[in-house]
């Protein structure tokens, strides 16, 4: 087992990576105060991982509340979240009794602001149960449900108190899931890490034939990148939004294509090569690189074009991205391989011109 620690002064937290953490009574322990906690988990994650859960905390006394959510980015929405506070109100939970995300990245999401909500906070542990959740959405606080409007709208900063990561969760993973996971994995070596990314450009099969060695080393790096960008600007004032590299063409593919019919990860992948496009449009990427970039995402099974969705209707969906500020759209772009800025000076027509050139 390795840990990392999120260093937030009186709110920091470790990631405990590792295969079997999940067992591990003795990591949990010291960050609940009551003998009930909360497991907040869904349809397909629970048969698998509740019960093991629930033997750790029974080992050491502690009775579990569950909470069993329906499957789906498409139920990352208030009426799903509501059936959280239900279960809490109803099993009269205080704000000491300790919330457990045990999922992907949409429980982790839910569950998260659930516990930033009831009774104003109460403590919450992410025990994420996908690559995507590993490597991204466990650490860093961010949480939320979705809008009709918009992807993550409604939502709080709020920062969990441990995270369990235990990686032996991927063996059930289905492939496509492990596959939209590297395309944040990827993200890591793209905006800040370009040694990352040429060990990623070596280790790509490894992690698709789910090699354990390769698995733990692309988590722990990952989380050792996030951790690190997370402790600089928790809120995302400044270098933070960089982690969005992708995000906001992505975030328009998943909303235009109705939520759940584009993974998250396969989302950012093509946004990823869109933001590259128009980075190497305005000068700042050569083609090689472009190519480079373009390659990794295709070896990782993962799609380098976006839906056709017509450039309007892109730049209608991305109008809503959290980054724009007074009614100014801000991209994160790549100057290289390992290092993405922020840039608010692009036109709508060299945006539009960069989306349809990578849309079919
Ligand atoms: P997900 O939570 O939908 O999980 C993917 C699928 O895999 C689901 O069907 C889930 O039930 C199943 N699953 C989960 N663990 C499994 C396991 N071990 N074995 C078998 N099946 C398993 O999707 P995701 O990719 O984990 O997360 C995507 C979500 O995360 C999006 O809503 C995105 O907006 C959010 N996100 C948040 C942040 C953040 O910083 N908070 C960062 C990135 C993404
Ligand atoms: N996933 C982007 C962030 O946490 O900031």
């Amino acid at each position: 087992m390795q840990t990392l620690i999120v260093s937030l002064e009186e709110r920091s937290y470790p990631i405990h990576i590792g295969a079997g953490v999940l067992s591990k009574s003795e990591l949990l322990a010291p960050h609940l105060k009551q003998k009930k906690v909360v497991v907040v988990t869904n349809t397909t994650v629970g048969p698998l991982y509740h019960e093991k859960l629930t033997n750790t905390l029974s080992a050491i006394g502690v009775s579990v509340i569950p909470v069993i959510l329906p499957d789906g980015e498409e139920y990352k929405h208030w009426e799903t979240l509501n059936l959280i506070f239900d279960t809490l109100l109803k099993n009269h939970c205080e704000r000491n009794t300790t919330l457990i995300a045990l999922g992907g990245g949409v429980v982790g999401d839910m569950g998260g602001f659930a516990a930033s909500c009831y009774q104003r906070g109460m403590p919450f542990i992410q025990v994420p149960t996908t690559l995507l959740s590993l490597v991204d959405s466990s650490v860093g606080g961010k949480t939320a449900i979705n809008h009709p409007l918009g992807k993550n709208m409604i939502g709080a900063f709020y920062q969990p108190k441990l995270v369990l990561a235990d990686i032996s969760t991927l063996d059930t993973l289905p492939d496509r899931e492990l596959k939209a996971g590297l395309a944040e994995v990827i993200k890591y070596g793209l905006i800040r890490d370009i040694d990352f990314f040429v060990w990623l450009e070596a280790n790509i099969e490894k992690l698709l034939q789910r090699d354990r060695a390769a698995l733990a080393y692309a988590v722990h790096r990952s989380c050792a990148n996030k951790a690190e960008v997370v402790a600089a600007d928790e809120k995302e004032t400044g270098e933070r939004a960089l982690l969005n590299l992708g995000h906001t063409f992505g975030h328009a593919i998943e909303t235009g294509m109705g939520y759940g019919e584009w993974l998250h990860g396969e989302a950012v992948s093509a946004g990823t090569l869109i933001a590259a496009e128009l980075s190497h449009r305005l000068g700042f990427l050569d083609g090689n690189a472009v190519k480079r970039i373009e390659r990794i995402f295709i070896r990782s099974g993962l799609p380098v074009f976006g839906p056709k969705l017509g450039a309007e209707r892109y730049l209608d969906l991305m109008s809503h991205d959290k980054k724009v500020q007074d009614g100014k759209l801000r991209l994160v772009l790549l100057q290289s391989i390992g290092k993405a800025i922020v840039f608010d000076q692009a036109s709508e027509a060299e945006i539009s011109d960069a989306i349809e050139a990578r849309c079919t």
